[in-house]
């Protein structure tokens, strides 16, 4: 882009000798011969800068700069002052004036003052325009207006400008993937690919292999050769989801590939050579789980270098109402709805809500509840009952709302030994929409044993479960209210591979 300059002078070899440099310097120069001239050349055009003697007929400098700068502040003026006049250039600034060069003015000198102007100008600009704006694929948006999101939204800012591994921390649910794609789509690695590896769904003998690729015939299966993600990610960004899930083992490679930005597939006698990002992100415990021995500590320095922390939507409760609305006018595409807003009694309960599913809970509630508004704004009684039975805003009968979206409740705990970890019971949406699961399941009493109708009955309700949500084992926990070891230790049990529910 190329700038335009004003040159405003009465003195015309001045004029003559500055525009000449400044064109040389490839900016776009008008001149000027007094304060009144300059004024309507300011008015009538787009100047980026304009350089302004102090003493000249019909209007003087500092009344041309006062008038400049009514018009529009954004333009920066530099004064040319005699030595003289020195006081007045000191007093210009006080008005608005970015700066003023003395006369005699060296061509050099004055290129590289001006170009020093307009940079410091242009970040100061940026800076002001730019800060939470996080670009991403397709539409989507990052919403955030409390003080912690602004944080995290300057820290994606910064860390998106450099190449180091950056570790996302955060509950299930507050946005860490999509974090993982701000820093990719606003780094310079934007053009080359994002690959995810989610490393708790897939089990470990085959994550070497989706890590690095493998021969063909390397192992049992393997009747290709394939190229892992680590390859398939280079020039772009590898992002490790779930990366509390490997195995130590798994680790140690792991560890090897981030440090020599090498590895060998499995099967193969040759190192391959990449270039990847490496973001990773985990809602468990590293640091405990470190003294656990369960993962290893350099894996965690190497990736721990720049972390970010995602806080928990129940401590940025100012974020649930933009959130909810953005969330409407995504579903009343997606359902070809026009709910105009919410209700706000309705609002008050999600302001109380708990959120342990953080987003993607307030995101399901807001796509539940206007799958059964019927009106155009929703209403309380459209709400998921978990919300409405812990909380009762002054003026709404809970009594009345709580019927009107009475829903069947599993009362069994289907066997689980371990308490639940995630406090709040929220199935009540689930199993609304557990479609087969009562039709479908017949009690086998032919042969009257609890346990195999149990297991039955577990195992159905998991698939069901599963596909709700797409197969994925976060939600899928939180949502079916039953702790991650355990669906992980059911899901093995049963045979049932998560991801064959992936849509
Ligand atoms: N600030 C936000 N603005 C808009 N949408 C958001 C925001 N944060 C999260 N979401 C949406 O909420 C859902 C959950 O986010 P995401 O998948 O990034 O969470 P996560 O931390 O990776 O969860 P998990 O630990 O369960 O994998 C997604 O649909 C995401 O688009
Ligand atoms: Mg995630």
């Amino acid at each position: 882009m190329m700038y335009r300059v004003l040159v405003v002078d009465d003195d015309r070899d001045l004029r003559l000798t500055v525009a000449s440099a400044l064109s040389e310097n490839h900016f776009e120069v008008d001149q000027a011969e007094n304060g009144e001239e300059a004024v309507n050349r300011v008015t009538a055009g787009k100047y980026d800068l304009v350089l302004l003697d102090v003493n000249m007929p019909k209007m003087s400098g500092m009344e041309a700069l006062k008038e400049i700068k009514a018009h529009d502040p954004s333009i920066i003026v530099l004064i040319l002052t005699a030595f003289a006049n020195i006081r007045d250039a000191v007093e210009s600034t006080k008005e608005g004036a970015y700066n003023y060069l003395e006369k005699p003015i060296k061509a050099d000198n004055l290129v590289y003052l001006v170009e020093k102007a307009l940079k410091a100008h242009r970040m100061v600009k940026d800076i002001a325009m730019s800060s939470p704006v996080v670009k991403l694929p397709g539409g989507t948006e990052f919403v955030g207006q409390s003080n912690e999101m602004k944080k995290v939204f300057s820290v994606i800012d910064k860390l998106s400008r450099v190449d180091t591994a950056v570790l996302i921390r955060g509950e299930s649910g507050t946005g860490k993937e999509l974090v993982a794609q701000a820093l990719h789509y606003n780094s310079p690695r934007k053009d080359n690919r994002f690959v995810t590896v989610n490393c708790s769904a897939i089990p470990d003998n085959l994550i070497e292999s989706e890590f690095f690729g493998h021969e063909k015939g390397a192992f049992t299966g393997a009747d290709s050769r394939k190229i892992g993600k680590f390859q398939y990610a280079d020039g772009g960004t590898l992002f490790l989801d779930e990366i509390g899930d490997v195995t130590p083992a798994v680790q140690v490679k792991l560890l090897r590939a981030l440090q020599e930005k090498k590895f060998t597939p499995v099967g193969s006698n040759r190192e391959v050579e990449v270039n990847v990002r490496i973001i990773a992100a985990t809602n468990r415990p590293l640091e405990e789980m470190i003294r656990k021995n369960e993962f290893r500590e350099d894996l965690f320095y190497r990736l721990n270098v720049l972390p970010i922390h995602l806080p928990p939507l129940r401590e940025r409760r100012n974020d649930i109402d933009h959130l909810a609305r953005y969330f409407i006018d995504k579903f009343n595409q997606a359902h070809a709805k026009n709910i105009i807003g919410i209700a706000p009694s309705t609002m008050e309960y999600l302001k109380a809500h708990n959120w342990p599913g953080n987003i993607r809970e307030l995101e399901n509630v807001i796509e539940h509840s206007f799958v059964i508004e019927s009106g155009n704004e929703l209403m309380p009684e459209s709400l998921p009952e978990s919300l409405l039975k812990n909380y009762s805003p002054q003026g709404v009968d809970t009594g009345r709302v709580l019927k009107a979206v009475a829903m069947p409740q599993i009362s069994d705990d289907l066997g689980s030994n371990d308490s639940a970890d995630d406090g709040e019971n929220d199935s009540s949406d689930l199993v609304a929409s557990l479609e087969g699961l009562e039709n479908g399941f017949k009690l086998n009493f032919d042969k009257l044993d609890f346990q195999a109708n149990k297991e039955e009955f577990e195992k159905r309700f998991l698939i069901s479960a599963l596909k709700r949500f797409n197969g994925r084992i976060n939600q899928t926990a939180i949502h079916a209210n039953i702790p991650k070891k355990t669906l992980l230790r059911k899901l093995e049990k049963y045979g049932i591979v998560a991801r064959e529910y992936t849509e």
